[in-house]
This record gives structure tokens, C-alpha cells and sequence, in this order.
């Protein structure tokens, strides 16, 4: 399978770009793996390559959490609730909806309706409602007595998160239903942000140097998902009630009345919402709401139709996890034609340059776009990433008219290109091989493995170069890093550009010695300049002062070393335990013949490519420099020591057998290893426990017939994390 092999890539080592159109590929794959399994019974792929993609989907997400798509698999129904939040069980499952794409699709669906009901054809009209599809995540209230007692997510469409404190705070949820509802009532519907409270939210958090939400959807959902529920509070949720769950008593006969009722109950419904007679007045629907769509203060994706007749919905009842009743009619992906005014080449962490479009802005779908992404240097040309033409294999020149897409939260894309309006005297657009920030080679690195030139050019110029070297401070002071309050990528770029004298910041080191350059400065103080006030500095210096102790994991993560994201940050950490022994042994292991460089890509879990990427970063004498000056300033706290015999399985003989449908049999040896166990091929006497998965066969009988323990995969899980921890 040749998308596996994108598999070895660190997520940690993707572009913005790379990470969202792997998304999408991911999105689109187990969608169609989901189909497979559970719409025709007929999988394709097995437990344990499907779950494959489901982590590495998650493993992106964790990365880039700005580019969870609203169709991402860990939104999706077959996802698992967060841990975080208690569980709810939804008593009637929370379902969701088929797409139809192009109108002969809503035809297909009326009729498969009126054959499943046996209508005839000269029998009357079936009413259908049509009503916007609102783009935010649903959720599920319930309300006993007219009290809401518990408002829960979708989750996996049984299971979803319990979110009723933070319901709670959401001002179009009612806390109580008026005298006549009745004595259960579950409301479903959609949370979302309207588009101006999106942007004053994203506003106040940029002005506050915290990372921004990249689409209303993104804000709704990580706004009703807060541990502190007063956060929510603070952030401009909205509902629109569309369904409901349980009822002990049902009012209306049908679904339009029943969301009238629920208007009447207190609920905002949509307004939109019309009751129809046939497809062509379904689609009149569609249409002219998509025309709108831009005008609309909130995100939609499409058109949800339902049949009307509550007992018809009854009858038609539902195929896997939709309903035969109901189907979401989706907008195409936006498109519009422009002119490229330029291609500009931004230079990232690791020093990759990412060609970047720059466009005659042009409104797309109701957001203005000026920016698209440009992947790499043969994307331009019109060669994809297998080496296949692209667009026709048309290339990208700056003066072009282009027709550019975006589809969902992806960034916007350049998709083709309009040869007859091509400039007479354009050229191929010709990549630097020099970094445009600091001049050093431009290269595109050939894998010694596979023999294959890398798509992306890297500059060479390391921490000599300012582009790197700011999106490395970025880097080290974010979240899962250093996490330093108020020192956001916009007072990174602030402070890297103020002489050193004033309180400039050019390497991690220069964040410490801040508040004891400004307090000497001869010249101007921070506090005195615009945007700074004296609360702020202050807020500033203590936020950086909090953070002078700092996990090993932690410190080697923040380094921003290539392949070396939090995961490999902490196998390096629990390997080595402090700080000394870690830089000593890199620098040792500079020498491949050394016991150093042995035990280093001994590490289970740390292959070649990360022990040469540590080896090469302190080799450096610049990034020695720049380490040595950050541990004057700061202390790194060691690890405790995870003794092998602490765990339950130390000095034990293991046997796997049956088959493992969460980790591969290799993952499950080397976690038992880690251990302290040690792993064998058959079952003796000397087999202290069996982790018998479904299939097992005569390991397992021999096993019960030796009186050896036997546990199953979930025990073994449970035991392998509450080891790792
Ligand atoms: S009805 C049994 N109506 O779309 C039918 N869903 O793709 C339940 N959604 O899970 C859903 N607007 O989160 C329905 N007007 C609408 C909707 C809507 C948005 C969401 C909802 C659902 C998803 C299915």
C-alpha cells in the first residue's frame, strides 16, 4: 500500500500543508474503510490496519490541532469520548446522516423512500422538510421534570462526553422547559459560533498571545469541550435544536410541527426550515440557500432533508448508524477564479521552504482569500507527491489566472489553471535553491534509504538563520514546550527584531535574561512602549520567571530538534534521566563506533534517523552555544526513574497469541520488553503469563492445561499504560 509509506514520517517533520492534505486523505480513507464495514459488511482491510490510520489521523491531530477537519474520523461516530470528561450513554443513539452530492442523489433518495414504503406513483406527494446543515458539533440535552439534568456530545454516537456544566453557560440552552412538556425530553442539536463572535473571540485571544481557532467550528467545539466550565462561559456559544432523543410523551405528528414545538419550549430553531412536496422544490431549497450561504452569519455545509411524518420515520427506521429517513445534500467545494500576484517563500522550524500563494484576494464561500498553499517545488511544476502529473500536469506561474477551492477547513487551493488567460511573456516560476531569509544553500535531501529526492528544499543555514531561528523561539515557547504566557508568535517576531540592549530575544537563552536587560537598559523600557504597560511586563516577567524548571522531556522537546516531537523527546528523557547525562552521551555519540552511539539507537523506539538527527544538532558548535547559555538560566528537572521491576511483568516470561486488535504484535513485544519481561514463541513450563486475543488456539489450551495465567488484550493494555504512564 503505497500511503503507508507516508506512515514513516514523524508528524512532528510535516508542513502545515503536508499534515492537512494527509488529513484529508485520512478522512477520506477511513470514511470509505467505515462504509465498507459497516453500510456493506464487507471490510477491506483489517481491525488493526484500520486502526493504524485512526492513530496516525490522531497523531496528526495532536500536532496541527488547528486542522481537525470537520469531517475528521476522531469527530466522527466510531470515535471514542475524550478522557477528561465523564461518560454519558445516549439511549437512543445519537445517529448520523448519508450525503447526497449532486441533485439526481435527493431524487435516488425520494425514491428508495417511496419504494421502502411501497407508495405508489400515483399516490399523493410525500412531504420532505429541508433545513440548513449547521457546521458545529452536536449535542444531546436532557431534561427530566423540565430540569436539564445532563447535556452529553456525540462521542461515539452510544457513548459521548458528559459537557453539562458547560451546557449550563450557553444562553440559547434553556435550564428549564415550560409547565406543558413533557416529563423527558431529549433535545439534540447543533452548537456553533456565529461569524463576528468568531472573530472578536480570535481577536481578544491573539491580543492575549494565545493561539487563535482556525474556523468557527473549531471554536464551538473547543469551547463547549473546557475542563472549567467558566472558559465556555466566556466564549459566544450559540444552539439550533433539530431533532430530539428520548421523549416519554410525543406532541406532534410530524417533523416540522415537532420543531416548532421545540421553538415554542424555548429552543432557537432555524428559520430556514421549509416543508416541501417534491424534489424540485427540495432542491428549489437547496439552491437558493446556497446562494445565501455566504451572506449567512454562521458556517452551513449543506441541506439536511427529512421526511415529515414522524410515523413514517418510524417505518422507514435506519441502515447502520443513518437513518433511511434523513440525508444531508452538501455544498460543493467553494471555487473562484483569480490572478497569482506572486509566489512567496516562507521559511519554517526545520528550515523547510514552503512556497506560499500569494492572490488577488477573491471571496470564497463568504471568506476572503489571498493566501494558498503551494506544498513544494514540484507541486509548482504539477507533479504530485507519487510522482504523477498534477492539474494536467499544467505548472504555476506568477500572473496566472487560477481557480482556486476550498473545500471545508483545508487551505485554500490552487486546482487549475486557465492556459488562455497565461501572460505572453510568463516563465516558470524558478525555486530559489538559497534560503530568502538568510542566503544559505537551498537543498532537497535524498533519502538513503529509499533513494528518493525529497519534495521539500531545506535552508542549511540552521540557527544562522532568522527565519529558522524565530520559528524555533516559537516553537520553544509554546504550549506543549515551555508554554510561556503572553510570549505568543507575535511577541516572538516583536522581540526578536528589539536590540539586545532593549530586551531582544534572538535565542531561547535571551528569554531569561529579559527582565534583568530591561531592568539595566539605559535606553527604553519594555513598559514604555506601545502595547506594553506596566501590568503587562510584569504579567510577562513572571509568566517567564514560572518556567526556570522545566521537565527533561519538556527541554528537549522545546530544542525543536527534527524528528524529535514530544514522543521521542520522552523516550530520550526516561532513557537518559537528566540533563548532563543526555548532552554528555549526544556529544560522545558523534562517534558511530562509540558505546554512546550503541546504546543510543539501542533505544527502543529511537531509530537511525532520530539518533543522527540529536548527534548532528549537538555537534553544532552554534546549537552548544545556544544549549550551554539556555541551562545557565534555567534547571531541568530529571526524570524518576521508571525500574524495570516496578512493573508487573518484570523478570517474567510473556506469551502473545490470537489475535491483538489495539497495538501490532512487534509493539506489543517491545512494550512488554520495556517492561522488564521478556517475550516468547511458545508456551512451557516456564511461560509465566498468556495475552490471549480472539482466535487462539493450542497456546492457549496448553496454557490452561499448565494452569499458566491467562489475560486478555484489554488487561494487557490497561497494564502496559498504567506502566508507561
Ligand atoms: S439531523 C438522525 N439536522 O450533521 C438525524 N443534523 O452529518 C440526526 N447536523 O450528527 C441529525 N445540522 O451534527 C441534523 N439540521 C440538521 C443538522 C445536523 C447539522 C449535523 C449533526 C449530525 C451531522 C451528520
Amino acid at each position: 500500500m503505497a500511503d503507508t509509506m507516508l506512515f514513516d514520517r514523524d508528524p512532528e517533520d510535516l508542513t502545515l500543508e503536508e499534515a492537512a492534505a494527509e488529513l484529508e486523505r485520512l478522512a477520506r480513507e477511513i470514511a470509505d474503510h467505515d462504509r465498507r464495514y459497516h453500510g456493506e459488511d464487507a471490510p477491506s482491510i483489517s481491525d488493526a490496519e484500520y486502526d493504524a490510520l485512526k492513530r496516525r489521523n490522531d497523531a496528526i491531530e495532536k500536532r496541527f490541532p488547528d486542522l481537525v477537519r470537520s469531517d475528521s474520523p476522531s469527530l466522527r461516530v466510531g470515535s471514542a469520548p475524550a478522557e477528561g470528561f465523564g461518560k454519558v450513554t445516549h439511549k437512543i443513539p445519537m445517529l448520523s446522516l448519508d450525503n447526497a452530492f449532486e441533485d439526481g442523489d435527493v431524487r435516488e433518495f425520494v425514491g428508495r423512500i417511496r419504494r421502502f414504503l411501497k407508495l405508489d406513483p400515483l399516490q399523493g406527494a410525500i412531504a420532505i422538510t429541508a433545513e440548513p446543515k449547521i457546521d458545529g458539533l452536536s449535542l444531546s440535552l436532557r431534561y427530566e421534570n423540565r430540569k436539564l439534568v445532563s447535556a452529553a456530545t456525540r462521542g461515539d454516537g452510544t457513548v459521548g462526553e458528559n459537557v453539562t456544566r458547560n451546557a449550563m453557560t450557553v444562553s440559547d440552552i434553556p435550564d428549564i422547559l415550560p409547565a406543558d412538556a413533557p416529563d423527558v425530553v431529549e433535545v439534540r442539536g447543533e452548537v456553533y459560533m456565529r461569524h463576528d463572535d468568531f472573530q472578536a473571540l480570535n481577536a481578544r485571544m491573539e491580543a492575549q498571545g494565545t493561539k487563535v481557532f482556525a474556523n468557527p467550528r473549531n471554536a464551538a467545539a473547543g469551547s463547549l469541550r473546557q475542563l472549567n466550565a467558566d472558559v465556555t462561559r466566556s466564549r459566544p456559544l450559540r444552539f439550533f435544536a433539530y431533532a430530539w432523543g428520548e421523549l416519554s410523551e410525543t406532541p406532534c405528528e410530524t417533523q416540522y410541527d415537532m420543531v416548532q414545538m421545540l421553538g415554542k419550549w424555548g429552543f432557537s430553531v432555524n428559520p430556514r426550515m421549509k416543508r416541501c412536496e417534491s424534489v424540485e422544490e427540495l432542491l428549489e431549497v437547496y439552491h437558493g440557500i446556497e446562494e445565501e450561504r455566504a451572506l449567512l452569519d454562521y458556517d452551513i455545509d449543506g441541506i439536511v432533508y427529512k421526511v415529515d411524518r414522524l410515523d413514517l420515520q418510524q417505518r422507514l427506521g435506519f441502515v447502520s448508524r443513518a437513518p433511511r429517513w434523513a440525508i444531508a445534500h452538501k455544498f460543493p467545494a467553494e471555487q473562484a477564479f483569480t490572478v497569482l500576484n506572486a509566489i512567496e517563500i516562507q521559511v519554517g522550524r526545520t528550515g523547510a521552504l514552503t512556497p506560499v500563494a500569494k492572490l488577488e484576494p477573491v471571496t470564497v464561500g463568504g471568506v476572503v482569500v489571498s493566501n494558498a498553499t503551494l506544498h513544494n517545488e514540484d507541486y509548482i511544476k504539477g507533479i504530485g507527491q507519487d510522482g504523477e502529473p498534477i492539474r494536467e500536469g499544467k505548472d504555476i506561474r506568477v500572473g496566472d489566472t487560477v481557480r482556486i477551492q476550498r473545500a471545508g477547513d483545508v487551505i485554500p487551493q490552487i486546482v487549475d489553471v486557465d492556459l488562455d488567460k497565461r501572460p505572453k511573456d510568463s516563465l516558470p516560476f524558478a525555486f530559489p535553491t538559497e534560503c530568502p531569509a538568510c542566503h544559505s544553500h537551498a537543498v532537497r535531501d535524498v533519502n538513503p534509504t529509499s533513494g528518493r529526492t525529497d519534495a521539500v528544499r531545506r535552508c542549511t543555514g540552521g540557527l544562522v538563520c532568522p527565519a529558522q531561528a524565530k520559528e524555533k523561539l516559537k516553537h520553544f515557547v509554546s504550549r506543549h514546550a515551555f508554554d510561556i504566557e503572553g510570549l505568543g508568535d507575535k511577541q516572538v517576531e516583536f522581540f526578536y527584531e528589539l536590540p539586545m540592549e532593549e530586551g531582544g530575544i534572538r535565542q531561547p537563552a535571551d528569554i531569561f535574561t529579559i527582565a534583568e536587560r530591561d531592568r539595566a537598559s539605559p535606553i527604553i523600557k519594555l513598559r514604555n512602549r506601545d502595547g506594553w504597560g506596566e501590568t503587562s511586563v510584569a504579567n510577562l516577567f513572571a509568566a517567564i520567571d514560572a518556567r526556570r524548571e522545566m521537565p527533561l522531556n519538556r527541554v528537549i522537546f522545546a530544542l525543536g530538534i527534527r524528528h524529535v516531537g514530544e514522543g521521542n523527546a520522552k523516550l530520550l528523557a526516561r532513557h537518559y534521566l537528566d540533563w548532563e547525562t543526555f548532552a554528555g552521551s549526544m556529544k560522545a555519540a558523534a562517534d558511530t563506533g562509540s558505546d554512546a552511539w550503541t546504546e543510543l539507537v539501542g533505544i527502543d523506539g529511537v531509530g537511525v534517523t532520530v539518533a543522527n538527527a540529536v548527534v548532528e544538532f549537538f555537534a553544532e558548535e552554534h546549537n552548544r552555544q545556544a544549549v550551554d547559555a539556555l541551562m545557565n538560566e534555567i534547571s531541568s528537572q530529571p526524570m524518576e526513574r521508571v525500574e524495570a521491576d516496578a512493573s508487573p511483568v518484570a523478570g517474567k516470561t510473556l506469551v502473545f497469541t490470537g489475535t491483538l486488535e489495539q497495538m501490532s504484535r512487534d509493539e506489543a513485544k517491545a512494550r512488554a520488553e520495556a517492561m522488564g519481561a521478556k517475550v516468547a514463541g511458545s508456551v512451557s513450563k516456564k511461560t509465566n503469563l498468556v495475552i490471549a486475543g480472539p482466535g487462539a488456539g493450542s497456546k492457549l489450551k496448553k496454557a490452561e492445561e499448565l494452569g499458566i495465567e491467562v489475560i486478555d488484550e484489554a488487561a494487557w493494555v490497561e497494564m502496559a499504560r498504567a506502566f508507561s504512564g
